[in-house]
């Protein structure tokens, strides 16, 4: 499973980037707007961070508008992905996009039923927000099962982008179904390294190793 950070913040994308675990960034216009950044000169910076797929959304919501923000927008780097919104509108760009070669990542999927659209419009990726729909009674979960169902049923190459993830349970629940990227905030990604046991057993070969009184770097 690919991991991608959902944000803009430029210090935790470089933390994240460092581990060498990072396959993509995703942003969105909340998180371009507490950045506190220029949308282009933030988006261009991220870019030069990842070779993985950026997603840039766009913020028109007619199909012409969408395509003359997409056209401002590729052109910031080659790893862009243009966000669309899951509309009418969004998935004619969608197609039209990707017939041309351009990477677009479909936002804002709530149902099978949607992402079957998404897939048919040709997306490189679509965005299940599990989070969002869990806080509204559904089974965010339950949508990316259904979802795989799907793709798989057709062999849709469509990959499905586990959004709006709130916790690590999120991550390991997507990993079992099958989901092809989690995209996360950065604090998830740390917690999925952490484990009460790990930090003990250190503690005690740390303890164990300072009574041999022995250095491994001579
Ligand atoms: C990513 O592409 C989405 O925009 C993001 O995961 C939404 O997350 P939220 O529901 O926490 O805002």
């Amino acid at each position: 499973m690919k991991f991608f950070v959902d944000t803009a913040d430029i210090d935790d994308i470089k933390e994240m980037a460092a581990t060498g675990l990072l396959d993509g960034v995703t942003t969105n216009p909340s998180l371009i707007a507490k950045s506190g950044r220029d949308f282009m000169e933030v988006t261009k910076e991220i870019c030069g961070l990842t070779d993985g797929p950026v997603s840039a959304e766009v913020v028109a919501l007619d199909h012409e508008t969408m395509m003359k923000e997409a056209e401002v927008l590729r052109k910031i780097a080659d790893n862009v992905c243009i966000k669309v919104p899951l509309t009418i509108d969004g998935l004619k760009t969608c197609k039209a996009l990707t017939n041309d070669g351009t990477m677009v990542n479909v936002t804002l999927c709530f149902s099978a039923n949607q992402a079957l659209l998404a897939a048919k419009a040709g997306a490189t990726f679509v965005s299940p927000f599990v989070g969002r729909h869990d806080d509204n009674g559904f089974d965010g979960m339950e949508l990316i099962e259904d979802i795989r169902l799907i793709y798989d049923n057709y062999d849709f190459e469509t990959e499905i982008l586990v959004a709006s993830i709130r916790h690590a349970t999120h991550v390991l629940q997507s990993a079992k179904i099958g989901a092809d990227v989690a995209t996360m905030p950065p604090a998830v990604i740390k917690a999925l390294f952490k484990h009460v046991l790990t930090d003990k057993g250190i503690e005690g070969f740390m303890a164990d190793w300072a009574k041999t009184g022995q250095t491994i770097l001579r």
